[in-house]
């Protein structure tokens, strides 16, 4: 499995964008297309989407935190609050587990976004890099806390595998972002942490699929639904609906923007000489194509 770096550019890449590369280090990340240029109404559907999302995972970092912050989980379950009444029971350990994902998680949700705009890194570099610093911190955090709790997870097996999938690739996505701006690649670190934040998103989309997968059911139901078992059904969904669908959704993103999309191959491309290359009339280097 091996990253794809873009032959040629779908549009104009502008202007290289340095704002991330360490001093001493080389930028190869071409900038946002129509970077800095006069293309407003193009761009405003992209920010509109970008408020949106925003807004959204505001709202789902609030409503985790202020649901766990009003009382104890035996409290919680008692009112049938958020899914406290699995954790109610469970050692100090995994309780504790669940606060720290929780406010690691929600801390992770809100700081992220932002990072993804070229405009914000543009304008506060400083600023991206100690929040980015941050959001990776949190990553890594919430996805240790959540090895955890998976065990008394709400959707059981399913769960395991989903939510256990979901806290490797967000971690591994991270340590990939991390480890790309370390070697003064921003374009790679752009695509992994857009990768990185689709998996982060995956709280926002969780709860949507399982609002959604229970009202697909209510016509069903019949007159006096059993509120729990349309939960239930709608849950065993979620642990792998909640970020597969975002995974595909940041590669187009990846792709759009012309960053190294991802490639799955069981074995690496075969490396083309520099005159195949100009056979097909390919104009990037092999080496930078296969960094
Ligand atoms: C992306 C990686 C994440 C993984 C692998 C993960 C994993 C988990 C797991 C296994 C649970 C237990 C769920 C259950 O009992 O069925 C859980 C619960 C929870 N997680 Fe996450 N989580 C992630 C991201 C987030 C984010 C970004 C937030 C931000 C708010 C968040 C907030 C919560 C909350 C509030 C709960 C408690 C259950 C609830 O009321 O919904 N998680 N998480």
């Amino acid at each position: 499995m091996h990253e794809r770096r873009p032959t040629t550019p779908t549009t104009d890449p502008g202007p290289a964008d340095t704002s991330l590369a360490a001093p001493g280090r080389i930028a190869t990340r071409p900038a946002e297309p129509g970077a800095g240029d006069a293309r407003p109404a193009r761009r405003r559907p992209a920010r509109l989407s970008f408020v949106a999302l925003g807004l959204a995972a505001l709202a789902i970092a609030l409503i985790s935190i202020s649901t766990y912050a009003q009382g104890t989980l035996r409290e919680l379950a008692a009112d049938d609050a958020g899914l406290a009444s699995a954790y109610a029971d469970e050692p100090a350990l995994v309780q504790g587990a669940l606060y720290v994902h929780i406010a690691a998680s929600a801390f992770a949700l809100v700081a992220g976004l932002p990072q993804l705009s070229a405009r914000l890194r543009r304008r506060a570099p400083r600023g991206h890099r100690v929040l980015g610093r941050a959001y990776l911190v949190a990553v890594g955090v919430g996805a240790a806390s959540s090895l955890v709790i998976l065990p008394a997870n709400s959707a059981g097996f399913v769960g395991v595998f989903g939510f256990g999938t979901l806290a490797f690739l967000w971690v591994g996505s991270g340590t990939r972002a991390l480890l790309a701006i370390r070697r003064g690649d921003v374009a790679s670190h752009e695509a992994w942490m857009l990768r990185t934040y689709a998996l982060t998103f995956a709280a926002v989309t969780l709860r949507t699929w399982t609002g959604v997968l229970i009202a697909v059911q209510l016509p069903g139901a019949g007159p006096d639904p059993d509120a729990e078992a349309l939960f239930m059904h709608a849950y065993a969904a979620v642990p792998f609906l909640c970020w597969l669908p975002n995974v595909v959704v940041a590669e187009w993103l990846i792709r759009r923007r012309g960053l190294p999309a991802y490639r799955l191959s069981a074995s690496p491309t075969p490396r083309r000489t520099a005159r195949q290359d100009a056979t097909v009339g390919l104009v990037v280097p092999v080496a930078a194509r296969h960094a």
